[in-house]
């Protein structure tokens, strides 16, 4: 696909459609420690974008809006061009990650109910938290959008983390991007493990970019996000 690029990121391209669309190409490329570390990891992309797709797809089923239209070829989706907002909201589950390194909270502590947190999309300044305020100041959110985007990220929990309990899996944590369509917020970017974490129920075993993060080979990396793919959709 040679056409002209509306945006391009670390490991997507957006690219101009019809009137009011987007399409949204998912890269083979895997980064972490806000572009760092960088490979090329071949089937990733098409691994991503069926990934998104799908659960895209569970989430419209449950009513939640999302930017998911429909496949334009096998990594990439038709997309309802969004204004985005460069926010990243965060659900946690089960304590890990960027939280343990803040707070003193022990790793694999339940959060019941989940906690909610917003961070600003800004790698030269390593995406620093947000809170209400920020937002307003800085003209991201107001206070009711935030509690609706929060009401949003409880029922995407609330649709993802029993599917995946299902699989014998148990979702951690995940992250979220939201645009605005006219007054409507709408779950937007994607939904892969590179923006959640997921590990097998009983065993703990990684299938998330923690693997990446972590060091490990590329090899294992492909084989964890096909793995979760094919248990997903078994
Ligand atoms: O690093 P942290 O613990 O804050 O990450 C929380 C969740 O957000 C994880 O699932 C991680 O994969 C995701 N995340 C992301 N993009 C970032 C930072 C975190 O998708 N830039």
């Amino acid at each position: 696909m040679g056409s002209a690029k509306i945006a391009e990121g670390k490991t997507k391209i957006v690219r101009p459609y019809r009137e009011g669309y987007a399409l949204l190409e998912f890269k083979d490329d895997i980064t972490a420690g806000d572009g760092a570390r960088h490979d090329v990891l071949p089937g990733k992309g098409v691994l991503n974008a069926q990934t998104s797709a799908y659960l895209f797809r569970v989430l419209e089923g449950k009513g939640i809006s999302t930017h998911y239209v429909g496949m334009y070829d096998e990594r990439t989706m038709i997309v309802k061009y969004l204004k985005m907002i460069p926010v990243e909201v965060v659900l946690r589950n089960i304590a890990t990650g960027s939280v343990v390194k803040r707070l003193p909270i022990n790793e694999g502590e339940r959060f019941d109910p989940p906690i909610i947190e917003f961070f600003l999309k800004d790698d030269s300044r390593h995406d620093p938290m947000l809170n209400y305020h920020h937002m307003e100041h800085l003209k991201l959110m107001t206070r009711k959008e935030a509690e609706r985007v929060e009401e949003i990220m409880y029922g995407v929990n609330d649709a993802l983390f029993p599917l995946l309990k299902s699989k014998g899996l148990i979702l951690y944590d995940f992250k979220l991007e939201f645009g605005r369509l006219g007054d409507e917020l709408v779950v937007g970017d994607e939904i892969t493990l590179d923006s959640m974490r997921v590990r097998e129920e009983g065993t703990g075993r990684i299938l998330d970019k923690d693997l990446y993060r972590k060091g490990a080979d590329l090899e294992t990396v492909r084989k964890a996000y096909e793995e979760f793919y094919r248990r997903l959709t078994s």
